[in-house]
């Protein structure tokens, strides 16, 4: 499904990003442009960002999952 339509990035590219280590929206931003035009999707992809990061240390969500 997309989530960034702008610029036509789906559910699946920002886990694989995250997968690969991506902890913060800037990190999603500069990989997959999400969040770079109209940002609409931006309070999507943190969403995202905060149920797939795990926690993970450095991760900008850390303690408010
Ligand atoms: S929907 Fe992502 S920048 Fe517009």
């Amino acid at each position: 499904m997309y989530v960034c339509v702008c610029q036509a990035v789906t559910d699946k590219q920002i886990s694989a990003t995250i997968a690969q280590g991506a902890t913060t929206l800037q990190a999603l931003r500069n990989e997959l442009g999400v969040g770079t035009c109209c940002g609409k999707c931006a309070r999507d992809v943190r969403s995202q960002l905060r149920q797939e990061c795990g926690g993970r240390s450095g991760c900008a969500c850390a303690g408010r999952n």
